[in-house]
């Protein structure tokens, strides 16, 4: 039987057309339940309802607490029943209500080599940095800002005449063949964490 997968987005959603296409063959071994986002009007949203997945929203400021917002998050992943939620592109803190019902199962990807370069803007603080070798990095969701137990990382070259829009094309590129790779991995052979290492398979 097949994976089910949440992800959830809040932008251009390349991540989450790079998983849908996978999904489509049935030897991948997963697929997309639904999607969620923190706001709506987002490109990731039309590409979910092309594919004919179904989509929830939940925004923050219809909240009064970020605690009831993180719990309604909860709620709406859980009544998808998930074995895997991933969070591509997507750019909110989750609390602690889906760290309970998820920690664990729950996947984020990073713009940036960890522990290099947390936080909302991995490309720019890289490139205003000066490395030479940047990437993106796939991990478990913990309590802290990128913080959690690296699953997989990819590594790009930063070029001389870089801005952040061509090194996070750069990154993507290489952002959405470690998710499609490592989800498929994970769903197929399993996982284990054992103190901040992450093993695949066998
Ligand atoms: C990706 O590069 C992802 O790593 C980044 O947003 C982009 C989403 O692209 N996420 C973060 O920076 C989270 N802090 P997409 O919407 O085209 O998949």
């Amino acid at each position: 039987m097949s994976a089910r997968l949440v992800v959830l987005v809040s932008g251009a959603g390349t991540n989450l057309q790079a998983l849908i296409d996978a999904c489509a063959d049935p030897s991948y071994g997963a697929g997309v339940a639904a999607v969620g986002a923190d706001r709506d009007g987002i490109e990731a949203f039309a590409r979910a309802q092309r594919a004919g997945i179904p989509t929830f929203v939940c925004r923050v400021s219809d909240f009064q607490t970020r605690g009831d917002w993180d719990r309604e998050l909860a709620r709406q992943c859980a009544a998808h029943q998930p074995d895997l939620v991933v969070l591509a592109g997507f750019m909110k803190l989750v609390g602690p209500a889906v760290l309970a019902m998820f920690g664990g199962r729950l996947v984020n990807t990073h713009p940036a080599l960890l522990p290099a370069f947390p936080g909302m803007h991995g490309v720019r603080d890289a490139l205003a940095y000066g490395v030479k070798v940047t990437g993106c990095t796939l991990f478990l969701v913990d309590e802290g800002t990128d913080s959690g137990p690296v699953i997989g990382q990819a590594a790009v070259p930063v070029h001389d005449d870089d801005d952040e829009r061509s090194l996070h094309e750069r990154v993507k590129t290489a952002e959405r063949g470690l998710l499609v790779e490592t989800v498929g991995r994970m769903v197929r052979q399993g996982w284990s964490v054992h103190g901040r290492k992450v093993t695949v398979g066998s």
